[in-house]
């Protein structure tokens, strides 16, 4: 992969995400390998909406779940067939957008968007499936862009849906529960906690509503370590579905899985601009940081870092282009002789790159993507200057 790297370097000159998408289509096919019919897997977009991705995924028969017109657009053009959304964002206009792209299961966050939606199936004379999704009172202190123990605009109270009577909504076929309010989880143990506590609650709350439970969305969450190599195998995620399928006599667990399916093969190169020491601290400032990677300034957690060489390391504070102090990527060991000009590898940086980034603040250049694929390496996106969006 080393030479693939220097030539994009050569070429691009400019900061670039490259994905290993062999690397990504042979880990869908071992999750395929061992998943059991009544589990099952969509691909979380926002992780990376990037259409190739999207088009292995659907060629390896996983759906993905689209969480605003944008993604549901991007889906269609890749060819993505099975579709769900989440989001707490869903106007009367869009909710009628996605029954018309045939979105097979729309979830469901809050009583506007049931009254719309009922609406919207009723003038398109169709019965649309739905889940309802729920936010639960939280004791996990694990840090999570979904707002972890606080509250949330992402679905409602048990208690908030519970004055609801679900069954006015005569074109709504309510198949079941969607609960999702932790992240990046790489503890089996603590997962199984976090599930069965979340299920035992969904099927208490199933059951005073009258809902026929034939769904349980549990969103995604598997985690992924940035710190070390340890892995969340997901033959021990899968093992404690099954034996909560069995606990709570459930029919289909489903998961939308973002993180744990692409963050591994995505990788960030981006240059050094400048190496100093101020007041007793090294200091590297690189080419692209929060403009292109914004995930350490939004969870405090950075991306493993590296230099293309090995040498003698000395910890250095890492910070990106724009002009506050937020554009910081962590510290980490890199070389003591480190100089402008040398390139920079963020790893497992697949998942919450490109797309989650503010590439606009200070009108710096937009990275480059690439990828391999069956042995080819293909541009998606050449880097670009400034000119090319500036009105
Ligand atoms: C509704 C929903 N589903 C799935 C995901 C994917 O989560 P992860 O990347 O942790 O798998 C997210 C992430 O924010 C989400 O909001």
């Amino acid at each position: 992969m080393s030479e693939i790297i220097q030539k994009l370097i050569e070429d691009f000159d400019s900061s670039f995400y490259f994905y290993d998408l062999d690397g990504f289509e042979a880990h869908l096919k071992s999750i395929k390998a061992e998943l059991h019919p009544d589990i099952k897997i969509w691909y979380a977009t926002k992780a990376n909406p990037l259409s190739k991705i999207l088009s292995i995924l659907n060629e390896n028969g996983f759906g993905a779940d689209v969480a605003s017109l944008g993604e549901l657009h991007q889906a269609k053009t890749a060819g993505v067939k099975n579709l769900i959304s989440t989001g707490p964002a869903k106007s009367p206009k869009y909710l009628k957008t996605l029954m018309e792209n045939n979105v097979s299961t729309i979830i469901i966050e809050s009583i506007q968007q049931l009254q719309d939606l009922n609406q919207a199936a009723g003038n398109l004379g169709r019965r649309q499936d739905v889940l309802i999704r729920l936010q639960l009172d939280w004791s996990s202190s694990s840090k999570s862009v979904l707002g972890g123990s606080g509250i949330t605009p992402f679905g409602l109270h048990p208690l908030d849906w519970e004055k609801e009577n679900f069954t006015q909504y005569t074109h709504l076929n309510i198949i079941g529960l969607h609960c999702f309010q932790w992240g990046n989880i790489l503890d089996a143990a603590e997962l199984k906690k976090i599930w069965d506590q979340t299920i035992s609650e969904c099927v208490n709350f199933a059951h005073k509503k009258n809902i026929n439970l034939k769904v349980l969305d549990l969103g995604g969450g598997l985690g992924v370590s940035y710190k070390d190599d340890k892995k969340l195998p997901f033959s021990s995620a899968h093992e404690i579905l099954l034996e909560m399928k069995e606990k709570y006599s459930l029919q289909e667990i489903w998961l939308e899985l973002g993180r744990f399916s692409i963050a591994e093969y995505g990788h960030y190169f981006t240059k050094v601009i400048d190496v100093k020491n101020v007041r007793g601290k090294k200091i590297v400032v690189t080419e692209g940081g929060i403009n292109h990677l914004a995930r350490p300034a939004l969870v405090s957690e950075s991306f493993p870092i590296s230099a293309m060489r090995t040498s003698v390391d000395t910890t250095y504070s890492v910070h990106g282009p724009l002009c506050t102090a937020l554009d910081y990527l962590g510290d980490h060991e890199l070389p003591l002789d480190l100089k402008p000009g040398e390139w920079l590898h963020f790893k497992k940086t697949g998942a919450y790159g490109f797309t989650e980034s503010m590439p606009y603040f200070l009108c710096h250049g937009l990275c480059g993507e690439a990828y391999l694929h069956h042995g080819k390496v293909v541009v998606a996106r050449s880097p670009e200057t400034s000119e090319s969006w500036m009105k």
